[in-house]
């Protein structure tokens, strides 16, 4: 499974990547807004980071051609940008076009079986549930990742299921039961997913035990 960092922080990715199991980046307008810094060198910087591995950067236009003629800039950035592009009408048109382009795709803002099966047929190179929006709502957002496993699977659909939104490690535990190719995790829940208190329990003591024998040895 791919690790992809759902953020814009400069620092948070270099931090992440430091532990060596980061496969890309995603950001979208609210987490570069976060920032507080301009769009363009934040994306450049960031792709730059990451050399050849994934950074999805998203459109902010709301028809086809304006998203095209954005997805065409972003492209021009970086070979590694993934333009992402909202799940709707315009937005599969300009995934259709993109794709026989060349350039990479990730349809954003899923939250129906029926939106990720359309982002499939369009040709979209990544397709995004967004489980936590979901659970917030109220529904399970994982059973749409078991539904897009499936259905991908069935027809051996390129799209590749990056699992946002997400919220916990469990998200992404269930998301790697299923087979989900990418779960793009906030720093703080990849920070999380390396710590268990029996591990810092044990390491304590083979520690302790380790210096206790190098006193009786008197090397201590
Ligand atoms: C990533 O591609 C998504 O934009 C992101 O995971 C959304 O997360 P949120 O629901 O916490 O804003």
């Amino acid at each position: 499974m791919k690790f992809f960092v759902d953020t814009a922080n400069i620092d948070e990715i270099r931090k992440a990547d430091g532990w060596g199991v980061v496969d890309g980046v995603t950001t979208n307008p609210t987490l570069i807004g976060r920032e507080g810094k301009e769009f363009e060198p934040t994306v450049k910087a960031i792709c730059e980071l990451m050399g050849d591995r994934p950074v999805s950067a998203e459109v902010v236009s709301t028809e086809a051609e304006g998203m095209l003629a954005e997805a065409r800039v972003l492209a021009g950035w970086a070979g590694n940008i993934v333009v992402k592009i909202p799940m709707c009408k315009e937005g599969m048109k300009a995934v259709k076009i993109l794709s026989q382009e060349g350039i990479k795709t990730n349809v954003t803002l899923t939250f129906s079986a029926g939106q990720g099966l359309i982002a499939a047929k369009a040709g979209a190179t990544y397709c995004s549930p967004f489980v936590g929006r979901i659970d917030d709502a109220g529904s399970d957002g994982m059973v749409l990742v078991k539904q897009l496993c499936d259905i991908y699977s069935a027809y051996g659909y390129p799209t590749q299921i990056i699992v946002a939104s997400v919220r916990q490690p469990g998200h992404v535990i269930q998301a790697a039961c299923w087979g989900a190719h990418v779960a793009t995790v906030p720093f703080k829940v990849l920070d999380n997913m390396f710590s268990h208190p029996l591990t810092d329990i044990g390491m304590e003591r083979f520690l302790a035990d380790w210096n206790k024998l190098q006193e009786e040895l008197g090397k201590a």
